[in-house]
């Protein structure tokens, strides 16, 4: 007898109506008669999807626990049909030493109801190794911060890692990571020198943002990384991309034999520069929304590896400051889904092209064997979407402790109603169970 079945599935790609079984946690089997079990959920014809893998959230735990923390956060993917979440290391203090990352591990264990991993920071490079050992996601770099002798620097510290795809007997020098260097590519002198110019000439509106980090900013780094890539041999990972010209030069390089990923998040998707006028600086984010002609669309997601959300919560209060002053970041954990499904709905999206971005891929991308489809023997981590449900983004029921978006009042149709974990509910029409979320391991 099985721990749960869920009756009357509707999984995209495998089955119209079918039982899911699950035991201690993994997916057992998927018929279509139901199995004996002391525990159904009678899913009435609604779809099952693989849950979704945010490769790019902050949870800003530890430090910075006034604008989120792992509590509220994972509240918040659990809410948005998240089933793991990979934390950046911009908290306080910085996940950049292996002691850090055991801290945030415990952290993140003992407040998270979703599972979890943890990109890591790079400042010292003699921790490079050390934190290698700990399974990191990737270790990420924001070359908005940093020189390129730097980059250079930890790029060449990076590719001396050997990966060791098996972790048993495990010698010295190898890792269970694969090297992967996930990146915030914005040109720093091109960011310092357009923001100088604007704020030093006395403007002030909100809408200037997009020029104060220019979309040449973005493909400049963006060409400088993939060049590193080449030059090391090592994958880089390109985060929140937003500009088709990037897209652009990251096929290109891709065709040439470059180990390039990258990601789009749904506000670069679905919004551009307008934002700034109806949300001033609740639509400041890293890189800026941008104008039409340069901005990626929907249709982009065809050469698009994965949408992680850049989940970057801020305090009202701070978002309030004026455009030089006001943090950069929006929180996404609790939009990203409805409104794709809201775009599936509307036949610019396919289930297949969404379960790729937000689950394959991440799982793939950032080495998660065990998540990110639907099949015997994996983690029974899933959402159910009711295609028909139809509602209004409101930040104020926003999980998250960051409640605004630039989304706010989008009319959307078809949401997530349940998340499960490991064959636990952590989310039934929009309440959260508080189940115990579980570092990753590869
Ligand atoms: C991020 C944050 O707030 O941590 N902000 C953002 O605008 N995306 C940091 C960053 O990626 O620059
Ligand atoms: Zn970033």
């Amino acid at each position: 007898m099985s721990d749960l079945a869920l009756l009357n599935c509707n999984i995209p790609g495998i089955n119209e109506n079918c039982t899911v079984e699950v035991e201690n946690g993994k997916i057992k089997s998927i018929k279509k008669i139901g199995p004996k079990c002391d525990k159904i959920i009678d899913l009435k014809g609604k779809i099952l999807l693989p849950g979704l893998i945010d490769a790019h959230v902050h949870m800003r735990d530890p430090g910075l626990t006034y604008k989120e923390d792992w509590k509220t956060g994972s509240r918040a993917a659990a809410s948005g049909g998240f089933t793991t979440v990979l934390d950046m290391p911009n908290t306080d203090p910085k996940t950049t030493t292996a002691e850090r990352f055991k801290e945030k591990i415990q952290i993140a264990g003992s407040k998270s109801v979703v599972d979890f991993g943890l990109h890591a920071g790079v400042e010292k490079l003699d921790e490079i190794p050390k934190i290698a050992k700990l399974h990191p996601s990737s270790f990420k770099i924001f070359a908005d911060i940093v020189d390129n002798g730097f980059l250079m620097d930890a790029f060449n510290e990076v590719s001396k890692l050997k990966y060791n795809p098996s972790t048993q007997g495990q010698k010295a020098e190898k890792y269970p990571f694969k090297p992967l260097i996930s990146l915030h590519c914005e040109d720093k002198d091109i960011v310092r020198h357009c923001t100088d110019k604007l704020k030093f000439g006395g403007v002030s509106d909100s809408k200037v943002y997009s020029r104060a980090r220019p979309a040449l900013a973005e493909e400049v780094s963006v060409s400088n990384i993939v060049t590193m890539a080449e030059h090391s041999n090592i994958h880089v990972h390109i985060c929140h991309v937003s500009t088709s010209k990037s897209l652009e030069i990251i096929r290109r390089a891709e065709l040439a034999g470059c180990m390039v990923t990258c990601e789009a998040t749904p506000h670069h998707l679905l919004l551009d520069s307008s934002s700034f006028e109806e949300f001033g600086t609740l639509a400041k984010t890293n890189p800026p929304l941008r104008d039409g002609k340069y901005r990626i669309k929907i249709s982009d997601l065809d050469s698009i590896d994965i949408v992680g959300t850049d989940h970057a919560p801020h305090e009202l209060l701070e978002k309030g400051r004026d455009v030089w002053n006001a943090p950069p970041g929006i929180p996404g954990l609790e939009t990203a889904l409805s409104l794709l499904l809201t775009q599936i709905n509307r036949k610019e999206l396919s289930f297949k092209r969404l379960i790729k971005l937000l689950s394959e891929n991440p799982a793939r991308i950032f080495n998660i064997p065990k998540k990110g489809s639907i099949k015997e023997g994996m983690d029974a981590d899933f959402v159910v979407v009711d295609m028909k449900r139809e509602g209004v983004v409101d930040p104020k029921t926003f999980q998250s402790k960051a409640e605004y978006s630039p989304f706010e009042g989008f009319q959307v149709k078809g949401m997530p109603v349940m998340t499960l974990v490991r064959g636990n509910v952590v989310m039934d029409e929009g309440e959260v169970f508080e189940k115990k979320g579980k570092f990753i391991h590869s």
